[in-house]
């Protein structure tokens, strides 16, 4: 299984690595199989599967229900489970107490949490849960900061590469850069000893993240931090109408799907 030792030595290696999102368990069987080392169950299942317009209405039972079919289905991967908003920013003890359901009954390998939120990150290292931290365009603030914007510009750039170098001390063990200026996250991935793992931030962070849905094309409409692999809407779309074609001419079921 990959360890956090791992991804501190791809990053001594120079070797690039990637992390997609799995909500489900045949989704994470197929990425687990084909050697995505990092599955995040994100809380983007929000707004990707469950129908939501954002992460915000998420729930920590959600998260666990996703998180332990995403488990079921990985053999060689981490699996992260990313805490929802309002399970860790009212208390430290409430997000100790979720970061250790995600593990205990989600079968999470690590927690991610969004912001800099350094007591609760030490906390947890301290007690064994391996934090993975998320700076930038942080989408559970999605109000705070007037929509999804790009984060870290001007000024704003010293706050974000400070919060960067506080979390590495506080014992994350890497760190999601989003929706901010390729050359910020690049300074920020060139000061630290652990992987930087970018979304919108260009092409100098050690690892890569998308989100599932974005890259197979199954959303109508793909964001510009994702991109687009494949046509799996495409794909469902045509085969949903070739079983409709095919009741309605009766020519499905035919004798090989009938039993006689
Ligand atoms: O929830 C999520 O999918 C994420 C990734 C985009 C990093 O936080």
């Amino acid at each position: 299984m990959t360890t956090i030792h791992d991804l501190k030595a791809w990053k001594a290696a120079g070797r690039r690595f990637t992390m997609l999102t799995a909500y489900d368990f045949p989704t994470a069987q197929i990425l687990d199989r084909a050697g995505v080392p990092l599955l995040l169950v994100g809380d983007s299942v929000g707004n990707n599967v469950l129908g939501y317009a954002d992460t915000l209405p998420v729930t920590m039972e959600e998260m666990l229900h996703h998180t332990r079919a995403v488990a079921r289905g990985a053999e060689r991967a981490m699996v992260i489970g990313d805490l929802p908003f309002l399970s860790y920013q009212v208390s430290i003890e409430e997000g100790v107490h979720n970061a250790g359901r995600l593990v205990k009954q989600g079968g999470a390998h690590a927690v991610k949490l969004e912001g800099p939120h350094l007591d609760l990150v030490h906390r947890l290292v301290d007690i064994g849960i391996p934090v993975m931290a998320h700076i930038g365009l942080t989408p559970q603030s999605v109000h705070a900061m007037g929509g999804y914007r790009v984060q870290g510009r001007g000024e704003a750039a010293h706050r974000v590469a400070d919060e960067a170098e506080q979390l590495e001390k506080a014992g994350a063990f890497s760190i999601v850069l989003e929706g901010m200026p390729a050359e910020l996250a690049g300074e920020i991935t060139g000061s630290l000893q652990i992987p930087t793992i970018g979304i919108g931030a260009g092409p100098s962070c050690d690892a890569q993240v998308l989100v599932i849905n974005d890259l197979l094309g199954i959303n109508e409409r793909v964001p510009k931090l994702g991109k687009k692999f494949a046509d799996l809407r495409g794909v469902m779309t045509d085969a949903v109408e070739a079983f409709m074609r095919e009741v309605e001419a009766g020519t499905f079921p035919d004798e090989d799907h009938s039993y006689s």
